[in-house]
């Protein structure tokens, strides 16, 4: 894993699962994190680095919630991770469910939030992964950005 000022570079899942385990240590009660990147970009792998961070035991739990509205973990705080990918609009019970999660005493991470821009709070953290180049298959860009009150 290379760390520069405003990105990261992996070079395997594992390290991309480090990288979201370091950002999961120094999450609290409350914070919301948004991945985009396309499909197959490493979102649901770093989620899994961050569940390990705030304490969730079991790596084999965590996956893509991509069939059901939520996937919540036991950790330090409840974990909950959303999926947004299906979804033309987060309306109706999606959005009602992320309003909670987001009010909610947990963590929340949510892949796609594209589909749902208005709905996330300004206070957040998003993270960008994306493929460095065809020749590099197993390379991974991460961005990591901090907005509102906690940047
Ligand atoms: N450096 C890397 N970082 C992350 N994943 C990698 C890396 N190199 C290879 N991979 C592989 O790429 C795939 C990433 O899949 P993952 O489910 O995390 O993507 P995703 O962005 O969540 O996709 P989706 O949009 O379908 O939810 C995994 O099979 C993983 O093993
Ligand atoms: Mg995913």
């Amino acid at each position: 894993m290379t760390i520069l000022k405003n990105k990261i570079i992996t070079r395997s899942a594992a390290e991309t699962k480090k990288a979201g385990f370091i950002l999961g240590k120094s999450l609290r009660a409350g914070d919301i994190v948004a991945l985009s990147g396309e499909l197959g970009a490493g979102k649901t792998t770093f989620v899994k680095g961050v569940a390990k961070g705030l304490g969730v035991r079991s790596e084999k739990e965590v996956a893509s919630p991509t069939f059901v509205l939520i996937h919540e973990y036991k950790g330090k705080f409840p974990v909950y991770h959303l999926d947004w990918y299906r979804l033309p609009a987060v309306e109706g019970p999606d959005e009602l469910l992320a309003q909670e999660c987001f009010e909610g005493a947990g963590v929340t991470l949510v892949e796609w939030p594209e589909r749902g821009k208005d709905l996330l709070p300004k206070k957040r953290i998003e993270v960008y992964l994306s493929h460095r180049a065809a020749s590099t298959p197993t390379h991974r860009l991460i961005r990591i950005q901090f907005y509102g009150k906690k940047a």
